[in-house]
């Protein structure tokens, strides 16, 4: 039989040509499967029968598209949105959280096939690969990960003149600029002129945040334990809800990084994100933190979130400290519980107001009015305490004069 293998594909120039190219130069019966974690393949002019049809014809023996946008909210953004997640403190880790999922679906396709090997269309410069092949090993030490971009010396006009001498139909012309990778959680968008990191992106760089809407307005979302569960009072589950956040937010112009990144394998790059829900989301849920976690739990859970983010940019979704880690965040979340009001207006979006049945705010406690429950007596004896170690050092060993002028 055959050699098999399982090509993660996504109907672009690059996974087109690697259908082919790995027909030609492995003798490999090649099985595309197309993940689809939310990306809006219709904006491309495209569905996704049209994308299974390219593979088709590009000599895949079988082309198959998984929808996983459930999983993508549920198992990857909501863990993410628990960690508030932002690498390097910007970056929602957009396409970071995809790639853990398309692997876990090519792994599960490569067994049902009895493949030997997973692909993927990744060069050899980006934080992708890492994904793709760290997360194969993860989840199936056994399977050979090939990546035939990093091996076949062409340049996109290459690809483009590859395709059309194999007959292989694309959407893509020599004018196409960008390379974007998209999902639930937003879009990425690199190349072209933007890789100047002194040009401003061009406005039709952005398909999520063009501003539309005129009027100034107010949302409300809620949480139940860490977990987006309702939109202005309206129960929803998390797909259906991070997509209508996306829409209406983005239509605020809101969502918009441009940022330079520390990819993993040393290069930096400059990126363009757009990502209003998550942006949203992640703002409203850090809100909801501040209300509702105990203080000690909150400023640790602040310290490992940095972590979080990094290892799972580098490829490390599959890992025991990142498990770790989750089981750390899922149980701070016990009474991550209310609503947050955004406001959004002309590219802003800000929290105007929070609550929740198990608030830590307690208003007798911070308010200077009559209704005042606080013991202000007890105040003295502990800040005179809190004191009383730098006191001591100071009268001793810094020498300061009654004018606390100080020794030096
Ligand atoms: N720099 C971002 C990251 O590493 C975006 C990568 C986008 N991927 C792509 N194939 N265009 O997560």
């Amino acid at each position: 039989m055959t050699e098999r293998v399982v090509l993660a594909y996504s109907g672009g120039l690059d996974t087109s040509v690697a259908v082919r190219w790995l027909i030609e130069n492995r003798g490999v019966e090649v099985i595309a499967v197309a993940v689809d974690v939310g990306q809006a393949a219709e904006s491309e002019g495209e569905d996704w029968d049209a994308i299974r049809a390219r593979a088709l014809a590009a000599g895949a023996v079988e082309a198959t598209v998984i929808d996983a946008r459930v999983e993508m909210a549920e198992d990857f953004c909501v863990p993410a949105l628990r960690a508030n997640a932002k690498y390097e403190g910007k970056y929602p880790l957009v396409s970071a959280l995809s790639r853990p999922v398309i692997v876990k679906h090519l792994v599960a396709e490569a067994r049902r096939h009895g493949a030997a090997s997973v692909a993927h269309g990744c060069t050899g410069k980006g934080n992708d690969q890492v994904r793709f092949e760290v997360g194969t090993r993860a989840l199936a030490p056994d399977l050979q990960v090939l990546a035939p971009a990093r091996e076949w010396g062409l340049t996109r006009k290459d690809c483009i003149e590859y395709a059309a001498k194999w007959d292989i139909p694309l959407t893509v012309t020599k004018e196409k600029l960008y390379s974007i990778d998209e999902n639930l959680w937003g879009k990425a968008i690199e190349c072209g002129v933007i890789e100047d990191p002194w040009n401003r992106p061009p406005e039709d760089v952005y398909t999520m945040t063009v501003p539309t809407a005129t009027e100034p307005t107010e949302i409300t979302i809620g949480f139940e334990s860490g977990v987006p569960v309702s939109l202005d009072g309206v129960a929803h589950s998390p797909e259906p809800l991070i997509a209508e956040v996306n829409r209406v937010v983005g239509s605020y112009g809101f969502g918009r990084l441009d940022m330079v990144e520390n990819r993993r394998v040393g290069i930096k790059s400059r990126e363009t994100y757009e990502c209003p829900g998550a942006l949203a989301l992640l703002l409203a849920h850090a809100d909801l933190e501040d209300l509702t976690l105990e203080r000690d739990l909150h400023h640790e859970k602040l310290r490992l979130e940095p972590r979080w983010s990094e290892l799972v940019y580098d490829g490390l979704w599959f890992s025991p400290l990142k498990q770790a880690l989750d089981a750390f965040f899922l149980e701070s979340q016990k009474h991550v519980t209310g609503e947050v009001r955004l406001r959004l207006d002309q590219g802003r979006c800000w929290v105007v107001g929070r609550r929740s049945p198990v608030s830590l705010y307690d208003h007798g406690l911070a308010t200077y009015d009559a209704s005042d429950t606080f013991r202000h007596q007890d105040a003295e004896g502990f800040v005179r305490l809190w004191g009383l170690g730098v006191a001591t050092w100071s009268a001793v060993q810094e020498g300061r004069g009654a004018d606390g002028a100080g020794g030096r």
